[in-house]
């Protein structure tokens, strides 16, 4: 890494590349299952490129031993293997010797024959055949789904879906409002069948059907490894869709937590996603590292973050269905690397995962692109755009959209020059001091790196390409950072503290021994509410 970093110090700008490299847009991107990776608006140069392979040596073994089920969740001593869930029939994978494709397959099949009951209106509301669905969940049991079936929603031919995940009563409110109880199915995801936030949602929702109709319970269906607790709630073995510890909640779209995308899509489009992202583990395991594109993200990566020290990369998809993607992506790379330990405890000699924000394009453009190209904090970019949409009737509109997302990675690495903007100013009539206090304005320091992921156009299969290629570019900056990228002890405080806090707050128990700033906010609370 030290070497990287020093390469790092010395970094070209960017725009002189093009220059010096006439064949550079073409060795810096890479192009595989069906879509484009340029990594040519970067500073990255052959020493550097070099140096961050090196980086990558250990990548090959480690992926081997992912796929091969090994227990590399060492610190919950748990193998990793969404990628069994997509696996094609007739793979084997085994799991302590015990090959868990059979049961995979079985719970695909029990998905399918569940949702196409409930797609061809034999599996009913007690009001009618179900018009919509509400899946239940928080983290790895939401975003995926949310992200999915808005992505997907041009070959959406099932019920509406809507999804609660916060444990503010505004959103279960909000969403049940107008939604006809007799004819709607709930599902309940959680792995666990424990967390507060599912939990609490799911008995509102249990109550609020029991005002209309005569057995709630026969509206749910619960996806979750823990068959005891759902049946506990109500839910019977027969609606009880689990799966199993290997794999990660925020990993779980492709499985049982994926039930409200196939009840949208239906199965053979929901199959259709699954052998995307087989596609994309294919290739993931077979392409050289030097073509490989969750290994090329990856070290684009750390080339920006570990190396260059930039704290942030912006996700900018110039997709308005992938707008839930920055949001799904949070969680699956900073819950996954944003740790401050290696796998082996030991405080990393190098910065974690970084922050990942961002927003669709073009919206974006309208609210934080100033700072992306006159602030002082470069944020590395990576531009998602489709060659084509789903309105052919608006191609016009997507031609826009796509010379858009092109121009602003140009200006970000471009920018635009003093004098440039000097002759702007004088076109406008400025002179003299005035003059050039408005060209200081209009000047774009330029030399911003971004990368582009261009696809052809956002169908299950692509969705399921670009999922799967964002989760190995995490498992492999996991590997080359040291971390366990499959744990999540970060968000336990808080939950733990919560716990606690909810019956200082109805004044249950004392506040004694919080933090005088805590303490205040609770005094807050119960003088605002009355508690005694
Ligand atoms: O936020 C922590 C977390 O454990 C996530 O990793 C997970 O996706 C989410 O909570 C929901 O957990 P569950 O599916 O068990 O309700």
């Amino acid at each position: 890494m030290q070497n990287l970093i020093k390469l790092a110090q010395a970094a070209p700008a960017i725009a002189p590349l093009f220059d010096a490299d006439s064949t550079r847009a073409k060795a810096y991107s890479a192009k595989a299952c069906g879509m484009l990776f340029d990594y040519s608006k970067t500073a990255l140069t052959k020493a550097s490129l070099d140096a961050l392979f090196a980086l990558a040596k250990d990548v090959p073994a480690a992926r081997t031993a992912m796929f091969a089920g090994e227990k590399i969740n060492t610190t919950e001593g748990r193998a990793v293997l969404h990628t069994a869930l997509r696996a094609p029939k007739g793979t084997q994978v085994l799991v302590d010797g015990v090959d868990v494709m059979p049961e995979v397959l079985a719970t695909r099949a029990r998905m399918a024959t569940f949702c196409n009951a409930v797609r061809e209106g034999r599996f009913q509301g007690q009001g009618g055949a179900i018009t919509d669905i509400v899946n239940i969940g928080i983290g790895g049991s939401d975003l995926g789904p949310d992200m999915a079936t808005l992505a997907l929603a041009p070959y959406a031919d099932g019920p509406r879906t809507h999804f609660v995940s916060n444990v503010d009563g505004a959103h279960i409110a909000d969403t049940l409002k107008g939604l006809d109880a007799t004819t709607t199915l709930v599902l309940v995801a959680s792995k666990t069948f424990s967390t507060i936030e599912t939990m609490t949602n799911a008995e509102t929702a249990r109550n609020w059907m029991a005002e209309t109709v005569k057995d709630p319970a026969a509206q749910f269906a619960a996806i979750s490894s823990n068959e005891e607790r759902a049946g506990a709630f109500g839910i019977p073995p027969e609606r009880v869709f689990g799966f199993e510890d290997w794999v990660g909640g925020r990993y779980s779209l492709w499985g049982p937590i994926g039930l409200s995308i196939m009840l949208a899509i239906g199965p053979d489009d929901f199959d259709a996603f699954l052998a995307g992202a087989a596609e994309m583990d294919a290739h993931f395991c077979e392409a050289d590292l030097a073509e490989n594109l969750p290994v090329l993200l990856a070290l684009v990566g750390l080339w920006h973050h570990q190396a260059l020290g930039h704290a942030s990369r912006v996700v900018l998809p110039y997709d308005q269905r992938l707008d839930k993607l920055p949001d799904y992506l949070q969680q699956l790379e900073m819950e996954s690397n944003g740790k401050r330990v290696s796998k082996d405890g030991q405080t990393l000699p190098h910065g974690s995962g970084p922050i990942v924000w961002g927003a669709p394009g073009t919206n974006g453009q309208h609210a934080f692109y100033q700072l992306l190209h006159q602030g002082t904090e470069v944020a590395p970019a990576e531009f998602l755009v489709a060659m084509r949409g789903h309105e052919p009737a608006l191609a016009h509109h997507h031609a826009l959209l796509v010379s858009n997302c092109l121009a602003q990675s140009q200006a970000m690495m471009l920018g635009r020059s003093l004098g440039a903007a000097r002759a702007i100013c004088a076109e406008l009539g400025f002179e003299g001091a005035e003059l050039e206090a408005q060209a200081a304005q209009r000047v774009f320091e330029g030399n911003r790196p971004s990368t582009t992921l261009a696809y052809e156009q956002l169908t299950p299969a692509m969705l399921g390409k670009i999922i799967a290629l964002y989760e190995h570019r995490v498992f492999v900056e996991g590997v080359i950072l040291g971390i366990n990228s499959y744990d999540q002890f970060g968000v336990e405080l808080g939950k733990e503290l919560a716990t606690g806090l909810a019956p200082v707050l109805s004044g249950e128990t004392s506040g004694e021994g919080l933090d005088g700033s805590t303490a205040a906010l609770v005094g807050y609370y119960q003088s605002v509410n009355s508690v005694k």
